[in-house]
């Protein structure tokens, strides 16, 4: 079967791999040439463990291709895919902009029979609005579905081929059957149910998980004011089965591509339907807030606050794993102490490059290849992220003597005690 993809980002080309990996034909479009030409030769332009190796395989076995061409890209398809970005708006609204348009350009190429679905995050509704513009440019009869997507960054691949659950969400029997036969080689669950619904259950489910986060974070902060200890407090209530261990721990907030804008985007969505002053709105506020709040608090602990430190920051996506920097809390946090005052030198294992430009221009910004460079001379150690590189590291060894050097441990990865036994003024999360 003939399957077409719209859109090769994560999402996008993770299921064409996948798909083509049982036997389909698969061809991804996209509208970045330069992204079409590297595909087309084996190079993926982000870092996700496995997806080049699948790519790679996958071209040889003639399974796979790629066009910025739709008409080439959407003739003959049973199925085609819109997998593009929904951005969040100024006002936190999701913008469909991308999913509009490429709705309209597939729209002279479908014919009857062909299933249209959409796997990116949408609103309830958008199926209507898909409808309509699909109507407005052809004649033929094709159907609607829509397929939520919930693999993580990092372990895209695997998540995709070995899901939870599959989630068709479609009004006719005939597009769930053929796309609930297309998962059957997954194994998981198959969960049959309406469009809204399962354009829902995707802003529900990444909601629950963000909610966790704020609330461990929240906890964090009254155990910092209780003399408490959040890792403790965690491990006490992880025992009960309705709680659990996993996906419970604090830092400095929830960041991504996912997270920040399908928490924005559902409080947008419950106020638009008169649900103002909702769970989600407060969420997404105290997300934010968080970074710059603890680093306020930390500027009152040390001596001479920011101003005039030098600042070794360890860890630039938003969590291991990926090269992503999309909401990466290095991101919010080093225009913060560049203002207070400080300059920071840089390292992360993968990022090479910082994305945001006003802060990769700024001088006083610097990145260097290993750790032992960035802590070389650094008044402030801060471990953001948990690389495995970052979390291994020996910060024993070069605690430099003659400095009153402070530690900030982001994701509670170090023990406090060596630390300070070490000579660093340590600073943990909710400890
Ligand atoms: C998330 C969802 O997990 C996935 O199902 C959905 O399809 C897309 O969004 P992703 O953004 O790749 O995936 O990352 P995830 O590993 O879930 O982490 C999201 C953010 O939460 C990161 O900033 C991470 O550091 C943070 N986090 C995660 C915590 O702060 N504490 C935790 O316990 C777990």
């Amino acid at each position: 079967m003939k399957i077409t993809i719209i859109g090769t980002g994560f999402v996008g080309l993770t299921s064409a791999v996948v798909y083509a990996s049982f036997g389909h034909e698969i061809c991804g479009i996209d509208i970045d040439q330069r992204k079409i030409d590297l595909l087309n030769q084996g190079v993926v332009t982000f870092y996700e463990p496995k997806l080049t190796e699948m790519v790679q395989d996958e071209l040889e076995r003639g399974k796979l291709s790629f066009t910025t061409d739709y008409k080439e890209g959407v003739s003959g398809a049973k199925i085609v895919m819109v997998c593009v970005g929904t951005p969040s708006r100024e006002d936190g609204s999701v913008d469909t902009a991308y999913i509009e348009a490429s709705l309209r350009e597939m729209a002279k190429y479908i014919t009857d029979g062909t299933i249209v679905v959409i796997k990116s995050t949408v609103p309830p509704g958008t199926l209507d609005l898909a409808d309509q513009i699909l109507k407005s440019e052809t004649k033929a009869k094709y159907s609607l579905a829509s397929l939520p997507e919930f693999l993580k960054e990092g372990t895209a691949v695997d998540d995709t081929l070995y899901p939870d659950r599959t989630v068709i969400g479609a009004d006719d029997d005939e597009t769930m059957e053929v796309l609930a036969e297309l998962h059957k080689p997954l194994k998981a669950p198959i969960v049959k149910i309406s469009p809204r619904s399962a354009q829902l259950a995707k802003y529900a489910a990444n909601n629950y998980l963000a909610s966790r986060i704020v609330f461990v974070n929240e906890i964090a902060n009254v155990c910092e004011k209780a003399g408490a200890n959040i890792d403790e407090v965690v491990e006490a209530i992880g025992y009960e089965k309705r709680i659990g261990k996993h996906y419970w721990y604090p830092g400095l907030g929830y960041g991504g591509s996912c997270f920040p804008k399908d928490v924005k985007g559902l409080a947008n969505i419950a106020d638009g339907l008169g649900l103002e002053g909702n769970l989600f709105a407060k969420l997404d506020e105290l997300n934010s807030e968080r970074p710059v709040q603890i680093f306020e608090r930390i500027k009152k602990e040390i001596e001479g606050g920011w101003q005039g430190k030098k600042v070794a920051m360890l860890g630039l996506s938003f969590k291991p794993g990926t090269d992503d920097q999309r909401v990466a809390p290095a991101l919010i946090v080093a225009p913060y102490l560049l203002a207070e005052g400080a300059s920071i030198i840089s390292y992360d294992p993968m990022v090479k490059r910082i994305a945001d430009e006003k802060i990769a221009e700024s001088l006083r910004y610097n990145q260097v290849e290993t750790i032992e460079e960035a802590v070389a001379d650094a008044d402030v150690i801060i471990a953001l992220i948990e690389w495995s590189q970052i979390v291994g590291f020996n910060f024993k060894a070069t605690k430099v003597k003659e400095k009153q050097q402070v530690f900030i441990d982001a994701r509670n990865q170090f023990d406090k005690a060596e630390l300070t036994k070490a000579g660093y003024q340590y600073f943990g999360i909710g400890k």
